[in-house]
């Protein structure tokens, strides 16, 4: 089983990713980090405490929360799309508790690289701002890491936050042009890739009515607004973003690559530039088939009363 080391601000296809994460029998995720994005630092640690809580997977990760912000400039949330506290909204999720200070994302992001070296794979679901803050602080043994998969950008297709930008990347562009310098095994999960995955309700619901309890109406409960959303703007379904991106760093075969090299723009914007590649980047997807394994391991049958694991 390969170790994972999830950087997540979640957001409701970041939740998504995480449960897709941990039924996936191919990979152990052993330390999740949160970073502020999608929503502030506070609520997406909040909401990955919430989503320990709900679905306790086995073995339970170290967590930690990392960034409050991007790098050099305010953060911009997308609360329009994933609600006011990151995850629909929903009004009645039991009470959890704060995260520690310490570690910190940036320490446990060390100590798995360390540990792991080559055998860690790092997925990155939101800005990049802890992985650059992990390269400032030790880029050698980030440089070690096996393999490194975020999801963000937009190279050969309109952007979701400006024509030209996608969300993960506008929101620290700084971090992104750091993490693309640092001569890593990067590899990109655009939108590019991330609109091929497009989910339909119709599938999310007859999957969660094979398993129905407490997971799967929370599930549902939190989808339904990134279906709305999806609805209201045209698109047929719910791009899975971030899962995607577990996807291809579960199981590369599910995309085609291409190797790149990619600079930064200004608002983030992801161009590709001539030289040596510096990432590789996914631009073709077996929807088909991806889709089908986020579905199988989305939301394990409900356990029977008086078992632990
Ligand atoms: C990315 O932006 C966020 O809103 C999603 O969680 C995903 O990581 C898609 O552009
Ligand atoms: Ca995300």
């Amino acid at each position: 089983m390969t170790p994972f080391l999830i950087d997540t601000d979640p957001g409701i296809d970041d939740a998504l990713a995480l449960l897709f994460a941990w039924n996936s029998p191919e990979i152990r995720v052993e330390a999740i980090t949160t970073v502020a994005g999608n929503v502030s630092l506070d609520a997406a640690s909040t909401n990955l405490l919430r989503l320990l809580a709900l679905r306790r997977p086995d073995p339970r990760p170290v967590v930690a929360a990392g960034a409050a912000g991007p790098l050099a400039r305010a953060l911009t949330t997308a609360t329009r799309y994933h609600g006011e506290d990151g995850l629909g909204d929903l009004p009645d999720w039991p009470a959890v508790g704060r995260l520690p200070r310490s570690p910190d994302a940036v320490a446990v992001i060390l100590e798995a690289a360390r540990r792991h070296r080559g055998d860690l794979t790092i997925v990155a679901l939101g800005p990049l701002t802890n992985l650059a803050l992990a390269l400032k602080a030790d880029a050698a043994v980030v440089g070690r890491v096996g393999r490194i998969v975020a999801m963000g950008g937009a190279i050969d297709v309109p952007g979701n936050v400006t024509p030209t930008a996608e969300f993960n990347m506008s929101v620290d562009p700084e971090a992104a042009h750091r993490v693309l310098a640092a001569g890593l095994p990067l590899e990109i999960v655009p939108l590019d890739a991330t609109r091929q995955a497009v989910l339909p309700r119709a599938g999310m619901r007859a999957t969660l009515a094979r398993g129905p309890g407490p997971l799967a109406s929370r599930i549902q409960g939190f989808s339904e607004r990134g279906f709305r959303i999806a609805h209201s703007d045209g698109a047929q379904g719910m791009a899975l973003h971030d899962p995607l991106a577990v996807g291809l760093a579960v199981d590369p075969s599910l995309g085609k690559w291409e190797a790149v090299r990619l600079a930064i723009g200004p608002d983030g914007e992801t161009l590709r530039t001539s030289g040596p590649p510096n990432c590789r980047v996914a631009k073709v997807v077996e929807s088909d088939r991806f889709i089908r394994l986020f579905l199988d391991r989305l939301c394990p049958a409900t356990r029977p009363h008086g078992t632990s694991s």
